[in-house]
């Protein structure tokens, strides 16, 4: 196990999403929409449990943040005053002779559409010169298409939060240190998406904003840091595939004060999971200019008004998934066979258990039936009568199910089962109540 990820990787993982049901492209009756992906059977479950663990750990089981589902349409001068009109660009080019488009900044990543072994700087296209391109999306509220009418789709989750601080304050009593998270989609008329689903143009955020008294952010930062840092450990991602990565001063976005990355080596490289990051009280106070109301804090601890400071945590969920993914995905031989096999956590895996029946005969599918509509109301499970067994397990190591029971004739004697474990493919044989019990605490412990 462990097999060396490259390239090719990608496009196995690719086909065993959509073989699978774990993500299909878009509309691909009518041949797709570039950058556009649909989450089947599995990826919608994986979602959820991805979502419902990052869930819980950033505000169900925490006193101190309160959770959040703003709107995705927000009043226009929500951007302005954010500065994405004017600032949220990326640098494009185009080039003269093939007439594509690229990111300036990402030219030795990217790939002649005439020559797909070439950057556009060693195809021998001419490109142009580099001018900025605002990557929010627009679009007109109301039957009247003109500029009065024009609003936007969020391109971050953030700014819901910043403009609920008066309302979640207020409602929930809150005293700072205090956060607000929310899980929601955002959209980017990316010039390059690409990589399957880690670049797209519509993506879930999962975000959360620490109002903090400023003096005191850098020991957030710090702290906000090693906690994204173990919830990546919790969810059983391979550390050594993780690193930080500081911002260097010419590359912060035009609200942060320190930005720091989690980045995951995927098979293309080096890239950006999550950012965690110094926004100082940029936010609010230009949301206080604009809109006129006081959004300063004043408690019996603090006798002068002041603006919240903000540190960020901003995770791409659906770029988590697929690192989930990447990570999980292995290769190996087992009695001569090449087989593949998804090293999913069963925090998040989307079938939980499978069930077997040795054979279609002698009373094993009726015991198997009964077993899986006991764990049916705790669990994701999955029935399955057809084909040899050795092919049931290799359906499930596959589709990244942790854990098979089987049920055979000696099931019938004493009630015990054999439960088989995905990532060792040991076979233990235990009673059905221990099978419960052992479940229980792998899934949910
Ligand atoms: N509110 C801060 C913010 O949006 P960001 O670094 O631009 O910061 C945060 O985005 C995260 O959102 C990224 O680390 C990434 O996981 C995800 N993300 C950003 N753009 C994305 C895209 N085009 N496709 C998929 N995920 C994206």
């Amino acid at each position: 196990m462990g097999s060396e990820k490259t390239n090719d990787t990608m496009e196995k993982i690719v086909s065993l999403c959509k073989r699978r049901g774990y993500i299909f492209p878009s509309s691909e009756i009518y041949g797709g929409l570039t950058s556009c992906w649909d989450y089947g059977p599995l990826g919608a479950e994986l979602k959820r449990n991805l979502k419902t663990y990052w869930w819980e750990a950033m505000t169900a089981r925490r006193d101190d943040i309160e959770g959040l589902d703003a709107a995705i349409l927000m009043h226009p001068k929500v951007w302005h005053t954010s500065g994405h009109v004017a600032e949220f660009n990326d640098p494009m080019v185009d080039c003269k002779t093939c007439k594509a488009r690229f990111r300036a900044d990402k030219l030795a990543e990217s790939r002649c559409p005439n020559k797909p072994s070439k950057s556009p700087l060693e195809c021998g296209g001419e490109l142009t010169e580099a001018r900025n391109f605002n990557l929010m999306f627009k679009t007109h509220m109301g039957p009247v298409e003109d500029s009065s009418s024009e609003i936007y789709l969020r391109p971050e989750t953030a700014q819901g939060i910043y403009v609920n601080f008066l309302n979640v304050k207020n409602s929930s009593r809150q005293k700072i240190p205090f956060g607000i998270a929310q899980i929601g989609k955002a959209f980017r008329n990316e010039i390059t998406p690409g990589n399957f689903t880690f670049r797209t143009r519509e993506f879930e955020q999962m975000e959360m904003q620490f109002f903090i008294e400023p003096s005191e952010d850098a020991k957030w930062m710090e702290y906000w840091r090693e906690q994204r840092w173990q919830w990546y450990e919790g969810l059983g991602i391979n550390m050594s595939k993780l690193r930080w990565r500081e911002h260097a001063s010419d590359e912060l976005a035009h609200y942060a004060k320190a930005a720091w990355d989690v980045e995951y080596e995927y098979p293309f490289g080096w890239q950006e999971l999550e950012g965690v990051h110094n926004r100082t009280d940029f936010d609010l106070r230009r949301h206080m200019e604009e809109s006129g109301k006081d959004l300063r804090y004043q408690d019996d601890r603090f006798p002068e008004k002041f603006i919240p400071y903000i540190i960020e945590t901003s995770a791409g969920c659906d770029r988590t998934l697929l690192t989930i993914l990447v990570d999980a995905y292995d290769e190996a031989e087992v009695k001569g066979e090449k087989r593949v096999f998804l090293h999913l956590s069963p925090k998040v895996a989307p079938i939980k258990v499978a069930i077997f029946p040795l054979v279609k005969k002698e009373g094993m599918p009726e015991y198997a039936e009964k077993v899986y509509h006991d764990l049916k109301k705790k669990f994701k499970v999955f029935y399955d009568e057809s084909g040899a067994v050795g092919r049931r397990y290799a359906r499930m190591d596959e589709a990244g199910t942790p854990y098979c029971v089987t049920v055979d004739g000696q099931t019938l004697q004493d009630d015990t089962m054999t439960l088989r474990e995905r990532d060792s493919m040991e076979q233990t044989r235990m009673k059905t109540a221990e099978v419960f019990d052992f479940l229980e605490k792998k899934i949910n412990g």
